[in-house]
């Protein structure tokens, strides 16, 4: 089977073969560290095998509980943050029909999202089209206490049972969180909801594989056994016992550090799909919070080609030149689209006539590739052979486990995320919640 193949070939301008390989040793002893647990945060490992010890009967188990909701509901409204969203959210983007809320037929409820934002707009809008849908509720936290999905779920809960009634609404609520602990673990307990278990060991942003990700997505109609079979198939090529040479993640986590060091401390993800725009969205939470600590990290930025060529192109080709390009390639599309002849010509796009937009696609990838090199922005590329759900497997495992040795090259620790409790103090205190009236007497002050 065709497979993830990366291409670091455009980076040997700006560093060299030799400095990318000086990693070799560095990045087999970390990755190494990973599979056997042994690194920074280890605690936080759950993930590295987590794509093949998924039992059949917990798949088994997510399946039917998707089928049951379907089975229900119009609408599935999936609230959570983070990485208690992004996962979900990126494989639904990437594997749905882009008009898919046009569509006449739904064979799978639409799978939304809340709890992302605090945007009252948002949930007034997304209320407005509850009150004419058949709909079910799945609620994700692992801490069971953050404040956007929290105040989401209050409001969405109060609307379904206000709906259909308590004991109905019930049976349409599935919470995912941690097995003991939290306020969302108890308020399950107490109204009697289904639910999932999130490993100890397995932080948000690498909670794709669990019933974080797996029950969306399976909600949305997509295969999650092929989705974790691509993973298990990365697991193995990315295992400690893999030479760096072979290991797609450790080569990707060299050549990121190594530009890093050479002063390229801006990375952008571009892809030449707009069904890939959460993929970029879940990338950047992976590396930003993985590595941005400690003042250090690089700065994972994203774009979409070609329509950010018509914005982000001109600094990315002429200015500042402290970044590098990591481009997701995808190999072959679904459909066949063709450009028609025109006799009058009058657009001169005749020299397309009969071309593949694909073709178009691609050409435009590889002029901006060559162009963006010469412009001084080395590239790595990531092949995929298509947007499926075997090859968002195998990518997603392939970026956490570069991003595990990556963040311990660098020297910090991947797992751990404690710059995010920052705003979450300030909110409190200005909110004037019960606990932080000293800190809401400083802030105050400040204003
Ligand atoms: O990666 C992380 O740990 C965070 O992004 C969390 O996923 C996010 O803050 C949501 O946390 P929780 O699932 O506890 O609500």
């Amino acid at each position: 089977m065709e497979t993830l193949k990366i291409n670091i070939d455009k980076i040997y301008d700006f560093v060299s073969k030799e400095t990318v390989y000086g990693y070799k040793k560095e990045a087999e002893a970390f990755n190494a560290a990973l599979d056997n647990k042994t690194g920074k945060g280890n605690d936080f490992l759950g993930w590295v095998n987590l794509p093949s010890s998924i039992k059949n009967s917990e798949l088994a188990d997510i399946e039917a509980v998707a089928a049951s909701l379907k089975s229900k509901t119009e609408v599935v409204v999936v609230i959570g943050i983070g990485g208690s969203y992004l996962g979900a959210k990126n494989v639904v983007e990437a594997l749905s029909n882009s008009f898919q809320t046009l569509k006449k037929k739904q064979e799978n409820p639409l799978v939304l999202f809340a709890g992302q934002n605090i945007s009252e707009d948002y949930m007034h809008e997304l209320i407005e089209i509850l009150d004419e849908r058949k709909y079910g509720i799945v609620v994700i936290s692992k801490s069971g206490t953050t404040t956007e999905p929290a105040v989401a779920f209050r409001l969405l809960k109060g609307h379904l049972e206000a709906k259909v009634g308590k004991a109905e609404a019930k049976d349409l609520i599935v919470a995912i969180t941690d097995e003991k602990r939290g306020a969302l673990r108890t308020l399950a307990t107490q109204e009697g909801y289904k639910t999932f278990a999130i490993p100890d060991d397995i932080g948000g942003r690498y909670s794709v594989l669990t019933p974080v990700g797996l029950l969306p997505i399976a909600v949305a109609g997509f295969d999650i056994r092929a989705l974790v079979e691509g993973a298990k198939a990365m697991e193995k090529a990315t295992a400690q016992n893999v030479p760096f040479e072979q290991n797609p993640s450790a080569i990707y986590a060299a050549a990121r550090n190594a530009l890093y060091k050479a002063g390229k401390t801006t990375e952008i993800l571009a892809s030449y799909n707009p069904k890939l725009v959460y993929f970029s969205e879940w990338w950047k939470q992976l590396y930003g919070e993985s590595e941005g600590k400690e003042s250090k990290g690089i700065f994972p930025a994203s774009v979409t080609f070609t329509a950010d060529l018509h914005s982000m192109g001109q600094y990315i080709q002429e200015g500042l030149r402290n970044i590098f390009e990591t481009v997701i390639s995808v190999n072959s599309v679904n459909y066949k689209v063709t450009i028609p002849n025109d006799p009058e010509n009058l657009d001169t796009l005749n020299f397309l006539s009969g071309k593949r937009i694909d073709e178009v696609n691609k050409n435009a990838e590889l002029g901006t590739m060559l162009a963006h090199v010469d412009g001084g922005v080395p590239n790595i590329r990531v092949e995929i052979p298509k947007i499926n759900e075997y090859h968002l497997g195998e990518l997603m495992y392939f970026f956490e486990k570069a991003c595990g040795i990556s963040g311990y090259i660098l020297g910090v620790n991947p797992f751990d995320q404690p710059g995010v409790e920052a705003y979450k103090k300030n909110m409190f205190a200005l909110l004037d919640k019960p606990g932080y009236e000293e800190e809401s007497k400083k802030i105050k002050a400040k204003l």
